[in-house]
């Protein structure tokens, strides 16, 4: 049997894993034409109205706004929407913590919810449970680039008179029954910082089809003489480096679908190790291939497989909580002074996440899902490696767990 790389032998991939982003020359050039001009704030310049313009066009909408992070763009498309204090929004339970930070930021609580296990976006059932008098919208968010079911939730919110955000940072040109994700709620934010499949440094976006609120959304993130405003605005390095980048998006985005599909197929039947199978109709672009790990299955504990596969050469990320296990929600206050969790705003009182109950998500974070990186330059041959390293490891499996045991 060949030994493992994490016991002293030779790894599958012995270089570093393929670095994202992947830029041409034409970010080079872009990055000069920005740095020569001297104009790097978005007044002086032209390169975010081309962003922006061009952002609207490729999802057919009639506005973007562009702003300084993805979650500043989240912030202004619910402040937009309305949302404020003593207001509820329902949020994944598994998320990057800004899909929820920004909603605290805006003074109003996240109430989590629950995952669906095709997709792993929203489930429309604890959505529905979940939801008060005090509930003002539904903030979806297309993790790891596979769309959640927005037919239920579009459904659930015009029967209770709800505004969608989709979070869409983990799925720049993913649809869901042939329609752009971003486009179907009534804001789409897209963050666009380095690690997203539209990278470009740091910024976001927001798409809406509401011309008033697009029109609210450019003075909440530029001082307003009339209007409560915030210095939110993106730079032009960015704004230039995301224009050349749109314009790669689809052909990038059909390399990781192309490699999520040679990763599946060279992986077969694998007990215990199960591609996300995504739901029907949508068309995911694999921010992270998501493959379902039972560790009693495959006899392994998943921490001790990930750092197999990293001795391996195969980075895997992992999640380990639910967002209300997180210290900052669990202890629900986030500047000393229990705002909004305690607001005397909030009808319902004080906010308790001990018991909140998010079993899929749950289960997701702390055992199921293991994270794996499909982005160009990735082709076939790492498709091939990640396939062989798994292998290997199964092979090896009682040798891997009597070394833990002895330790
Ligand atoms: C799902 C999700 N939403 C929002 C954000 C926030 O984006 P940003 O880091 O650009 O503020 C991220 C960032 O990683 C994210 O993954």
């Amino acid at each position: 049997m060949t030994t493992l790389a994490i016991h002293g032998g030779t790894a599958v991939r012995a270089e570093a894993w393929p670095a994202w982003p992947h830029y041409g020359s034409d970010v080079q050039e872009a990055i000069a034409r920005v740095g020569m001009s001297g104009k790097f704030h978005p007044m002086f310049g032209n390169e975010t109205k081309t962003f922006e313009a061009a952002f609207a066009a490729y999802h057919g909408m009639p506005e973007a706004v562009a702003f300084s992070h993805g979650t500043t763009a989240l912030m202004a498309a619910l402040a937009a929407a309305g949302i404020g204090c003593g207001d509820e929004v329902m949020v994944p339970a598994y998320t990057y913590a800004a899909s929820a930070g920004a909603v605290v930021e805006q003074n109003a609580v996240p109430i989590f919810v629950d995952s669906e296990p095709k997709s792993q976006g929203l489930d429309p059932e604890d959505l529905r449970r979940k939801i008060t008098p005090a509930t003002k919208a539904i903030m979806v968010v297309h993790v790891n680039g596979y769309p959640c079911d927005m037919d239920a939730v579009m459904a659930i919110a015009a029967e209770h008179g709800l505004m969608v955000i989709e979070d869409c940072s983990h799925a720049h040109g993913a649809r869901y029954k042939g329609k752009l994700v971003g486009t179907i709620g009534h804001f789409g934010a897209f963050s666009i910082q380095h690690k997203k499949n539209l990278a470009a440094g740091t910024g976001g976006v927001t798409l809406t089809r509401d011309v008033a609120a697009a029109e609210q959304m450019r003075k909440i993130r530029n001082y307003e003489w009339h209007d409560i405003g915030h210095n939110w605005q993106i730079n032009e390095f960015s704004s230039a480096i995301a224009t050349v980048e749109l314009g790669h998006l689809d052909e990038k985005n059909a390399i990781r679908r192309a490699n999520a599909k040679k990763l599946i197929e060279l992986l077969g039947e694998v007990p215990g190790i199960t591609p996300l199978p995504g739901l029907p109709d949508t068309e995911p672009v694999y921010y992270n291939v998501i493959l379902q790990y039972d560790a009693e299955a495959v006899g392994i504990p998943r921490e001790l497989f990930v750092k197999a596969m990293a001795a391996e050469g195969i980075p895997i990320n992992m999640f380990y909580q639910p967002l209300q296990r997180w210290p900052i929600f669990a202890k629900a206050d986030f500047y000393g002074k229990g705002c909004p969790f305690q607001c005397p705003m909030r009808e319902g009182g004080p906010v308790e996440y001990g018991s909140v109950s998010t079993p899929v998500a749950g289960a997701i974070c702390r055992s199921v899902n293991l994270e794996i990186k499909v982005q160009p330059p990735c082709g076939e041959g790492e498709m091939k490696q990640i396939a062989d390293a798994i292998r290997k490891i199964l092979a090896a499996r009682q040798e891997l767990t009597s070394k833990l045991l002895k330790n």
